[in-house]
């Protein structure tokens, strides 16, 4: 019965969502910039009852307490911010960035306005609504240390009592209705590293007198291939990538030095510190074979999304209960980042996919980070519903005591 009125509720507030989300989409600020969009988004809750926190500059907590009495505190978070790019687009040509190098091109637009169809949905059953519920509008995701640590940091869902969390992001290759799922690890830990081969220079038709960093980098690159097939468990997953490389200026120089940044993907924090060392043994031995020497440094990333199975069994439960809302298996997980496993490093919970892929939208084709990513905002409806009816589903939190 509640869900009938969910579902009712997300149909009225769409129209305003679509607004909403392609002024967001219009007006786009970078990572911890978020003032303007914090402010619309504390502009749209506060009459609707809530509980508003600002424990960071950018970004906020909203908070409110159901009618029915009960021992039950779920969180619910979106995104918020941009990232610093152009975008392009035929489909959306209509709601374009008007901020020149900053795009809504990963789906937050969406995530926000979904979350504040939800706020809505759960101000208009608030006497319903058993125990606490908090939504967490999240600043600075595309950015390290992340939104998500900063705000763990200040302890404010630790002592709102938080019991389970969930959050969703935009998916291209599922379509709108549609929501993928999946037990334990969703999504990888991003770790970087800076590695920087020192040589020594010279003319480039006497080598003898110079040591070349740039033989000596690709002697690297093409040995630290063989780490992941080599020295890690088949079973496990793992991706290194040098994504860049400079070093030189013209033909007939050799330089100094080449510096190269690099990434390891992995789900789990000590295989990726094991990945890490082994980069950096491997490059020095090569390196001190040459007479050269390196400078090495691993910048720790996100930790890997790890979804609590209870929590994915009530999300499957919910959308069970939702003729609109089709829950799907995600078939593997993907190597990716996202710092939503922040929050999971303290509350069970679970991240999901909301379909948002269609050739009407024309969102089916480019992938996260595209100039031209864009969302099915009918997607909209099925990330509200699933929301909202979590909140009435007794199986999606599970107390501490
Ligand atoms: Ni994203």
């Amino acid at each position: 019965m509640i869900n009938r009125q969910i579902e009712e509720l997300a149909h009225g507030v769409y129209d305003k969502l679509v607004d909403l989300r392609r002024h967001f989409h219009r007006h786009p600020e970078l990572s911890y910039h978020e003032f303007n969009t914090t402010q619309r988004i504390v502009e749209e809750l506060e009459p609707l009852g809530y509980e508003v926190h600002r424990p960071l500059e950018t970004g906020c907590i909203a908070v409110l307490k159901g009618g029915v009495e009960a021992d039950r505190v779920l969180a619910l978070r979106a995104d918020i911010d941009a990232l610093p790019m152009e975008e392009e687009g035929d489909y959306k040509a209509d709601f374009l960035s008007q901020v020149p190098g900053v795009a809504h091109c990963c789906g937050h637009d969406l995530h926000t306005a979904n979350l504040l169809g939800v706020a809505h949905i759960l101000s208009s059953l608030q006497e319903q609504i058993p125990g606490t519920v908090v939504l967490i509008f999240q600043p600075g995701e595309e950015k390290p240390p992340g939104g998500a640590r900063l705000l763990m940091e200040t302890g404010l869902l630790q002592r709102l009592g938080v019991q389970a969390i969930y959050g969703l992001h935009s998916y291209p290759y599922g379509q709108v209705g549609e929501v993928s799922l999946i037990k334990g690890p969703m999504m990888a830990r991003p770790d970087e590293f800076v590695l920087k081969v020192i040589g020594k220079g010279g003319h480039a038709a006497i080598p003898q007198k110079a040591i070349d960093p740039v033989v000596i980098s690709a002697q690297i690159i093409t040995v630290i291939q063989s780490i992941v097939s080599r020295s890690v468990n088949p079973l496990e997953s793992a991706v290194v990538t040098i994504g860049k490389i400079a070093g030189g200026t013209v033909c007939n120089v050799i330089p100094d030095s080449v510096i190269m940044l690099g990434t390891i993907r992995s789900f789990s924090e000590e295989l990726s510190e094991r990945i890490s060392r082994q980069i950096e043994q491997t490059a020095t031995g090569i390196a001190n074979a040459a007479g050269a020497s390196i400078a090495y440094e691993l910048i720790k990333g996100y930790p890997a999304v790890v979804n609590t199975p209870w929590a994915v069994d009530a999300l499957e439960q919910t959308a069970a209960g939702l003729p609109g809302v089709r829950a799907v298996p995600l078939a593997e997980p993907i190597m990716a980042g996202e710092d939503f496993a922040f929050y999971q490093q303290e509350f069970p919970g679970s991240y999901m996919y909301l379909g948002t892929g269609s050739p009407q939208a024309g969102s089916d084709t480019w992938n996260w980070h595209h100039p031209c990513y864009n969302t099915d905002e009918r997607a909209m409806i099925t990330g509200m519903c699933l929301m909202a009816a979590l909140v009435f589903n007794p199986k999606s939190t599970q107390s501490k005591s």
